[in-house]
């Protein structure tokens, strides 16, 4: 079963209101790479994974894309929030305002409403996982084409956390991926006929320690910073990362979302 927490995973506070942004914004909730997509893309394929630690970590990472879901939706929300008529025409958002009024709706940027077919299930985990390395990239790099549109630190604070997500994703999946990939090639077949049981669920990977998961950046939590500081540094020593400006540079402003907005814009 799931239970709800009842605060944000990284805390979401937009002051200014930005129409624009936020129509673009929509596609991480209802686009092809988008949260939505990844939550159901992982929690359905979890099904199926051969093992505990397949079910696991799609079921962690699968929960995980619920808490984005919600961020996103709050920030549209907030990029919203008291818009006149006049500037929900001016923005291009009329049509939805016809539809929907001011609320949401799952599209993307270019208001395709979303759909299943965003996503694929085979059964075989390998080429499961695949698809799901895939969509971790894609939506890493959605998220930084998103930072490229706006320049407000409220809005590209959360956007850089999220693009972090993806990478921590992507290099958890990439493991899995490996260790079946491994286990098949000396010839052991037989977790392809594992089955699974629901209980196998309560196993969880324990991918991600509570205090990473959840992002303060304005608490002076020690542990929180220097696990999420590891494991950056770790993943960008075994190249697990995309290229950022500077490594060193990266980790010093990591609680400063505006500057290293700026550095990831200026790598571009
Ligand atoms: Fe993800």
């Amino acid at each position: 079963m799931f239970s709800y927490q009842k605060r944000l995973q990284y805390p979401i506070d937009i002051k200014k209101k930005d129409l624009r942004l936020a129509k673009y914004l929509v596609t991480q909730y209802g686009g092809a790479n988008g949260e939505l997509a990844a939550a159901l893309r992982y929690l359905n394929q979890r099904v199926t994974m051969p093992d505990n630690r397949g079910k696991a970590l799609l079921t962690d990472i699968g929960t995980e894309e619920l808490a984005h879901v919600e961020m996103i939706q709050t920030m549209i929300y907030q990029l919203m929030k008291g818009a006149t008529i006049e500037e929900l025409k001016r923005a291009g958002l009329d049509t939805h305002y016809a539809e929907h009024n001011k609320a949401l709706y799952p599209t993307d940027a270019e208001g395709v409403p979303f759909t299943v077919a965003y996503f694929a299930t085979t059964g075989d985990p390998l080429a499961d996982l695949s698809e799901d390395m895939a969509a971790e990239q894609k939506a890493r790099a959605v998220y930084e084409n998103l930072i490229d549109l706006t320049d407000d630190p409220d809005v590209i604070g959360p956007l850089l956390w999220l693009r972090q997500r993806e990478i921590v994703h992507f290099t958890r999946f990439k493991e899995l991926f490996e260790y079946y990939e491994k286990k098949l090639k000396n010839g052991n077949n037989e977790w392809k006929d594992m089955g699974y049981s629901g209980d196998e669920y309560m196993d969880s990977s324990n991918f991600m320690e509570e205090d990473e998961m959840f992002f303060m950046p304005n608490q002076n939590n020690s542990t929180n910073t220097n696990s999420y500081k590891n494991k950056m540094q770790k993943e960008a020593d075994n190249n697990m990362m995309p290229a950022l400006p500077n490594n060193d540079d990266i980790l010093q402003n990591l609680y400063n979302p505006f500057e290293l907005g700026n550095m990831i814009m200026r790598r571009m």
